[in-house]
């Protein structure tokens, strides 16, 4: 069987090591020639390294590590690159979501003003990233899940249409992990019906064995959320207290909208307010990981450079395995069904055939083939569109440098409660971002003398 050789660019993330232990557990299903691991914070990624190291030497001594800040080292013939670079670190985390808090809205790192914000971080160096992999790689497909999903995705889809990315993320499938335990019945034996944008969708159907149990899990999740016994232990990563409350919130958006099942991330949009009073200003997310994970695994790293032994410092999450199975449906063209960010081009009827949507795919060697979605109603089919223009907005607003279409990004956004809120926002958000955003330039709209000239 043919071996692959694998780059994460991005290696020094939190994430790594639960990654390369679900490559690990699955390695007779997609053999592995050489893991590179590749950073712009060299020391950062030797730390994860030493981590890595010991996830492989206990499954196999016969799988080089390369850990590398060049670019030609780390893709010189690779067959597939997983994208995961967080572009301003836990750092500028940490600022997408107090910004916005201060003025009343949403902290949030993928959704409303924070995501946007990083979004105008993150184009620029994927498209580079893109550039340098086409360059030195062996054709490889990019796997790219570095947030936010939606907006990277609608980046390349513009500044690098027709190169080999596949834009994926987590959600759906950390939600059919809990769905598959509220409903006693295996992930695998599940097949659900999706459609939305990244961190805006909602199951329409979830089959098992061929029975639609969407109702069973409506009743279940207007009472509990999405949320049941074993959660803390089968989705550990999705266990600290602001993740608990997420899970918790689809219980009053399953109440108000009972039709379909809500991708978590709805809340945001749906109850801004209501998520507004239940975060703390002074401590976010970003906070909960830079104590939390990030801390941990640092510590452990630590503590086994010291001691020769190695606490338990990560754990293995459904993004390390569902990313894994993904990568093997694409080298073995196995046509396996997942959730994956595509470009429309008809699947949801009624939405731009240019809009970067989220729906399922059969997953072959050629890259996914999408499921034709057909139409959804007024409701939802006028929040995707909402949503979309303000991703839509913001990616020309950075591909144009302008000022004006990133304040009407902001604008459009329903998180956002005014325009006046969206531009304290954005300016505050100009100067934390200076390092990393693109110059943004008012327009500069032609004046009455010079109109009166011409004529
Ligand atoms: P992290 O900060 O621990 O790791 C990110 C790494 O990216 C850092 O080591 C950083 O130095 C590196 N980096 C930044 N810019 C880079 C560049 N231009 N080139 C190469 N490396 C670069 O972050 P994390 O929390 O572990 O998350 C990693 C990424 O995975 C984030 O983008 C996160 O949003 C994403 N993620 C996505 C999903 C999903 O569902 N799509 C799920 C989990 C994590
Ligand atoms: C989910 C989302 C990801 C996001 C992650 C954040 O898995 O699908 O897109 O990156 O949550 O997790 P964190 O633990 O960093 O808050
Ligand atoms: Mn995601």
């Amino acid at each position: 069987m043919k071996k692959f050789k694998l780059a994460i660019a991005g290696g020094g993330s939190t994430f790594t090591p639960g990654i390369v232990k679900s490559l690990m557990v699955k390695l007779k299903d997609f053999p592995l020639e050489e893991i590179r691991l590749y950073d712009l914070d060299g020391e950062r990624q030797e730390k994860i390294a030493v981590i890595i190291k010991k996830v492989i030497a206990d499954y196999t001594d016969e799988l080089p590590l390369i850990v590398t800040t060049n670019p030609e080292i780390a893709f010189r013939d690779v067959d597939f690159v997983f994208a995961q670079m967080r572009v301003g670190k836990y750092k500028m985390r940490e600022s997408d979501e107090k910004i916005p808090l201060k003025y009343g809205v949403v902290g949030q790192e993928t959704c409303g003003p924070g995501g946007l914000a990083y979004g105008l971080r993150t184009i620029f160096p994927m498209v580079e990233l893109i550039d340098l992999v086409e360059k030195y790689s062996n054709n490889a497909w990019i796997i790219n899940y570095s947030n936010p999903a939606a907006i990277v995705a609608e980046g390349v889809r513009r500044l690098r249409p027709n190169s080999k990315v596949l834009n994926i993320c987590d959600m759906p499938v950390a939600i059919m992990r809990n769905m598959s335990e509220i409903l006693g019945c295996k992930q695998e034996d599940m097949t659900v019906n999706y459609f939305g944008l990244n961190h805006f969708g909602w199951f329409t159907n979830v089959f098992v064995n061929g029975e639609d149990r969407l109702p069973e899990l409506r009743e279940y999740i207007q009472q509990n959320g999405i949320l049941h016994e074993k959660h803390m232990e089968v989705d550990i990563q999705h266990s600290e207290p602001s993740w608990i409350k997420t899970y918790t919130n689809a219980k009053p958006v399953m109440e108000l909208f009972p039709e379909y099942i809500p991708n978590t991330y709805l809340q945001y949009y749906l109850l801004p307010d209501y998520i507004v009073e239940q975060q703390n200003k002074e401590y976010t997310r970003a906070n909960e990981v830079i104590d939390g994970r990030e801390k941990k695994l640092f510590d452990s790293i630590n503590e086994y450079l010291q001691t020769g032994v190695m606490p338990e410092a990560f754990h293995v999450g459904v993004h390390g395995s569902f990313i894994v199975d993904l990568v093997i449906s694409l080298a073995f063209d196995k046509r396996e069904r997942y959730l994956v960010i595509v470009e429309n081009n008809g699947a949801i009827a009624g939405l731009p055939d240019d809009a970067m949507v989220e729906v399922p795919a059969y997953i072959t060697s050629q890259g996914p083939e999408p499921v034709r979605i057909g139409n959804v109603s007024l409701f939802y089919k006028a929040l995707m569109e909402q949503q979309l223009a303000s991703e839509k907005l913001l990616v020309e607003a950075a591909v144009e440098g302008s000022y004006d279409k990133a304040l009407q990004a902001f604008t459009i956004n329903k998180t956002v409660p005014s325009a006046f809120v969206a531009k304290k926002i954005l300016d505050d958000m100009i100067e934390a971002n200076e390092e990393y955003w693109p110059e943004l330039k008012k327009q500069v709209y032609p004046s009455i003398k010079s109109v009166q000239k011409v004529r």
